[in-house]
């Protein structure tokens, strides 16, 4: 630690003394921390030559790559003009060392910026991205990103590849456990959350760290659930349903975003002048720079629309793409393509000057080193997980509670049976940072810690996660038989979801669901406890359980939240962010689909029911809520006028809870057609028994009434228009 601590000082020192030593009429502009930032870019791009800028704009790694998907060429004597590092480590005395060199052995003294994927926390890990939007609640989400900013920036971290904002409709693709659901409104809240959260209002905070939008965009309409794949996205729903939560994140401030790595009806978001440049640059005006994904400049080589990596590049930055992420193409070709006038000086100044405001943002010209602090100073702090626990215990939804079975309340002999019971690393679930098996409390332990004292439990695996072994079958139907509630933990491992982690079917292994069948045996009530990083399908298992709680892949404290729910010292108040089909074969499947040519019975399937299984928002309660009448401050409104409504709810039960009420809109007849219902607004507000709350809706007749056309232009026409909360409907006329 002292040694350490001792690096860290002279690294300090050294760079003092380098300053002071210069005479100080001689100190560049650039360097002046008082002088504003533009005039330091200003400065500091006149000083730099062509090669020092081509630098700027590439990013290799330093430290061990932990991600498997991750394949490229390492660098391994990085060049000390580097413009960023994917910073594998948790050290701050290893980043150090490399921004000493980068501060003393470049000409320019420019620091580095060092990124990673921080994406549900960094050792703290907290629940997935797709189990907070389930909380509807983008504060506590916002305090999580806090806590993982915290945990990064004291490790060396400045800058989080995070927060993922694609809207996901195909829950075969393993990526769906990264976003926050089906719902663009939803992501673009959690998105401005997050972005709140790691950034907060000082980028140069030695607890903050930049944030970076992705994938942009549309990553998330992968065919068929496959990743890396060709989508096909007209213009109308890139406006729709894709870029929205990009526009909200940029308007919160994102530092940055990544671009994507699928094919965008024949544009690869890689490659892609219309997204990058036209819509973010020129109509959002974000000035922060876009960083590619991991080799998705070379990757047009695959796509079929580059034919060497040289072109590539040509492509990638003449469509607005400013930092090569491993592809070695920028570094490679872009000097010699500026020499070709394939790219110009201006371009590249313009792209240089993007990541050294972030550069100057970060502080990184003043602070360039993270001060050397032990682990238990950063990581796992009781403030930390107190968040981490009250985000799972908020994410958890409970889908079926038949006869009241749950809260667990006069048995006395808990069964704990599956492969998920004892298993603490599959709760922290894909892209968990550098969170460790052992922080994770196991189901079994917290059902122990909460239960113990009360009723004895017994504990069979039952079977493995996947597999044909059914040689636990009969320990676990023993156990079953001896108890009176059986708890069962089934689910997924955590490498079935995330980055290339598309699965044909949605259902759990056989061999699980076989596990239940086995159980009902005993004719004991049981209670399915799903670990899961998407919507699975689960008819079958359905009909045979009493009570099923998704806790999807819920961090580090998962365990107890889940152990709180059973025991009914948690209330659950989570609904679903994203609808869980009736079986695979609906898939895509989503409440904000656009209408059929067809009523009725008509256009259905006919051989299972087109109904999905748990909509888009169920969730159950301990409590009941009930719904006063919707009431609307006018059922006429102008253009420009101001609209409210509002609705009373009760909690009619004994037991305290929290309700979110969701707001949607209906344009049952457009100039163009529109979804069903579409999601404005949400609220969630805690309620003790017995009392009522007002829930309120301020309606924005353009942003809310109003449509976007295929060009990103918004309209709004006079009509009839419905707002819509649960299952009541108010009619509102907008007249010229
Ligand atoms: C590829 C992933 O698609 C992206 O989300 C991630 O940020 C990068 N790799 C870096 O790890």
């Amino acid at each position: 630690m002292k040694k350490r601590a001792l690096i860290y000082m002279l690294c300090l020192l050294g760079t003092l003394c380098t300053l002071s030593a210069k005479d100080k009429k001689s100190t560049p502009l650039y360097k002046d921390a008082k002088a504003p930032i533009e005039r330091r870019i200003d400065d500091l791009l006149s000083r730099m030559t062509l090669e020092e800028k081509v630098m700027q704009l590439n990013q290799y790694t330093l430290g061990q790559n932990n991600n498997v998907n991750n394949i490229g060429e390492e660098v391994k004597n990085i060049p000390a003009e580097i413009g960023s590092l994917i910073y594998f480590d948790v050290d701050p005395e290893l980043r150090n060392g490399m921004q000493k060199k980068a501060m003393e052995e470049s000409r320019l003294g420019i620091p580095i910026v060092f990124g990673y994927d921080v994406i549900h926390g960094f050792r703290t890990v907290y629940p997935i991205s797709l189990g907070q939007a389930c909380s509807w609640n983008p504060g506590l989400v916002e305090q999580a990103c806090a806590v993982a900013a915290q945990e990064a920036r004291m490790s060396g971290v400045d800058w989080t590849f995070s927060p993922m904002i694609d809207v996901a409709h195909d829950p075969r693709w393993g990526r769906v456990a990264e976003g926050y659901g089906e719902d663009p409104y939803t992501n673009g809240v959690f998105a401005a959350a997050s972005v709140h959260g790691y950034q907060g209002d000082d980028l140069s905070a030695k607890d903050r760290v930049a944030a970076c939008l992705k994938h942009y965009v549309g990553y998330s309409a992968s065919e068929a659930g496959r990743d890396y794949v060709y989508t096909e996205i007209s213009q109308q729903t890139l406006w729709d349903t894709y870029l929205p939560p990009y526009e909200v994140g940029v308007k919160a401030g994102a530092a940055t975003l990544m671009s994507s790595f699928n094919d965008i009806s024949g544009v690869p978001g890689s490659a892609n002048h219309y997204t990058m440049t036209e819509v973010l640059k020129n109509r959002w005006g974000h000035d922060g720079f876009v960083v590619s994904d991991w080799g998705a400049v070379k990757q047009l080589e695959n796509q079929g629309l580059a034919s060497t990596k040289k072109e590539a590049a040509r492509y990638s930055f003449n469509a607005g793409l400013d930092m090569d992420m491993m592809s070695h193409a920028y570094d490679s070709h872009m000097k010699e393509l500026v020499e070709e006038g394939k790219i110009t000086m201006a371009q590249i100044d313009e792209s240089v000057r993007r990541v050294l405001r972030l550069k100057f943002r970060l502080g990184l010209f003043e602070q360039p080193y993270t001060p050397v602090t032990n682990e238990k100073e950063r990581f796992l702090r009781p403030q930390s997980m107190e968040v981490a626990v009250r985000l799972a215990e908020e994410s958890m939804v409970l889908l079926k509670n038949e006869n009241q079975l749950l809260p667990v309340a006069r048995q006395k002999r808990i069964a704990v049976i599956g492969p998920m019971a004892k298993n603490g690393a599959d709760l922290l679930g894909s892209w968990c940072g550098h969170g460790q098996d052992k922080d994770a409390e196991t189901l079994y332990d917290g059902l122990l810690a909460e239960f113990g004292k009360k009723a004895g439990m017994r504990y069979a695996e039952g079977c493995k996660v996947e597999g044909d072994d059914r040689s636990g079958f009969a320990e676990a139907l023993a156990a079953a038989q001896w108890s009176d509630i059986v708890v069962v933990c089934l689910g997924e491992k955590k490498e079935w979801s995330g980055e290339n982690a598309s699965r044909s079917t949605i259902a759990l292994p056989q061999i699980q669901e076989e596990l239940v069948t086995e159980l009902k045996k005993a004719g004991k009530p049981i209670v399915l406890v799903l670990v899961s990083g998407r919507p699975l399908e689960l008819n079958r298992l359905e009909s045979q359980c009493d009570a099923i709680l998704e806790i999807w892949q819920p961090g580090v404290n998962g365990a107890r939240s889940m152990a709180g729910i059973l025991s009914g010292r948690i209330n659950p108040s989570g609904k679903l962010a994203i609808t869980f089909p009736y079986s695979t074969g609906q898939i895509p499947i989503y409440y904000n689909r656009r209408k059929s040519g067809r009523r009725g019975n008509q256009g259905i399937y006919q051989d299972i029911t087109s109904e999905p299984l748990y909509p888009f928002g169920h969730g159950l309660s301990y409590t009941e809520f009930k719904y006063g009448t919707v009431t609307p401050s006018a059922t006429r409104v102008k253009r420009g006028e101001k609209l409210s409504v509002e609705v009373n709810v009760t909690n009619t039960g004994t037991r305290d809870g929290a309700e979110t009420v969701h707001w949607f809109i209906a344009d049952p007849y457009c100039s163009i057609t529109r979804p069903m219902k579409e999601l404005k607004y949400f609220e969630k507000q805690q309620f003790k028994a017995g009392e009522t709350k007002t829930f309120h809706f301020d309606v924005d007749l353009e942003r809310d009434f109003g449509f976007v056309n295929k060009n990103g232009e918004r309209f709004l026409e006079a009509g009839e228009y419905e707002i819509i909360v649960k299952d009541q409907k108010v009619k509102i006329e907008l007249v010229e």
